[in-house]
């Protein structure tokens, strides 16, 4: 499918949950979110409706976020009913990877092609810091079983500041390259005032190639992050909802006042 710029809009993202094991401190504040309803979360079978839909009008790449998507009960059951729709030729996940290590092999036997790992620090200390008592450990166990279970590439998600020059982001790309693995550093975006940045070695961030429409947790279809345009799947109709993002994704970001990144999937 195109939409109304000529892009070829191929890309799928879908937050399976808006809940999160972590606090990036760059994502989530220290407590008092507001937690989507749980009757306002999409079904398994209402996410594969969707799933269709957007493959019958030319998606194949599909990425499933949160949140943390590891949190999502079930969460192997829906990839595997992903994994069965044929024309998608790239499944993949983000995780933080802190359950990664106990999911890597059922994911993979569900039909998992790859997985994009958060790590924006090494040092334990600093890495619970900025996630709010996360345990790198756990990330290094995983992304080790991720490796074995046969999820490649694996590439590494590192939020920086500004630059990768940065002490953290340096020795997570030590640790990237003595592992053998991509590693894409992410500026640290702001939502609300518009602050957002071409991610290097994707098309994230950079209007002009944007390929994707995303699906939140309560199902809307959002044609942009940066832009608080949203079509509910529920009260339009899955194809709807889908033809209004599309017609009507933006030519470029702007800013999305009052949209997260744990409950949009990034
Ligand atoms: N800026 C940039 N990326 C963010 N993410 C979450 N919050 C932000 C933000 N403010 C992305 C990171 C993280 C993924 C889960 O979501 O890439 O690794
Ligand atoms: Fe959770 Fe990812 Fe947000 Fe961190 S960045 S709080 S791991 S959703």
């Amino acid at each position: 499918m195109f939409d109304s710029y000529n892009r070829h809009i191929n890309y799928l993202r879908i937050s399976v949950t808006d809940r999160c094991n972590l606090r990036c401190r760059y994502c989530m504040p220290a407590e008092g979110v507001q937690m989507m309803q749980h009757s306002d979360i999409l079904s398994f079978e209402e996410i594969l409706t969707v799933v269709k839909s957007a493959v019958q009008l030319g998606v194949d790449k599909v990425r499933i976020t949160g949140g943390e998507p590891l949190v999502r009960k079930g969460i192997v059951d829906l990839v595997a009913m992903i994994a069965g729709i044929k024309e998608i030729k790239d499944l993949s996940m983000t995780t933080n990877g802190q359950l990664l290590e106990t999911y890597a092999l059922p994911l993979k036997n569900a039909g998992l092609m790859r997985v994009n790992v958060s790590l924006d620090a090494v040092n334990p200390m600093r890495y619970s810091e900025i996630t709010r008592g996360g345990h790198v450990q756990k990330v290094f166990d995983g992304i080790t079983a991720a490796k074995d279970a046969g999820l490649s590439p694996i590439k590494i998600n590192c939020v920086i500041k500004k630059s990768s020059d940065e002490p953290d982001a340096a020795e997570v790309a030590a640790f990237a390259k003595t592992n053998g693995l991509d590693v894409r550093f992410i500026r640290e975006m702001d939502l609300e005032n518009g602050e957002f940045y071409i991610v290097d070695g994707g098309t994230g961030g950079d209007c002009s190639r944007c390929n994707r429409l995303r699906l939140t947790a309560n199902g809307m279809i959002k044609p942009c992050l940066f832009n608080a345009m949203e079509y509910n799947v529920r009260t339009l109709g899955v194809e709807k909802a889908l033809r209004l993002a599309l017609e009507n994704k933006p030519q470029c970001g702007t800013s999305n006042f009052g949209g997260e990144f744990y409950n949009i999937g990034g």
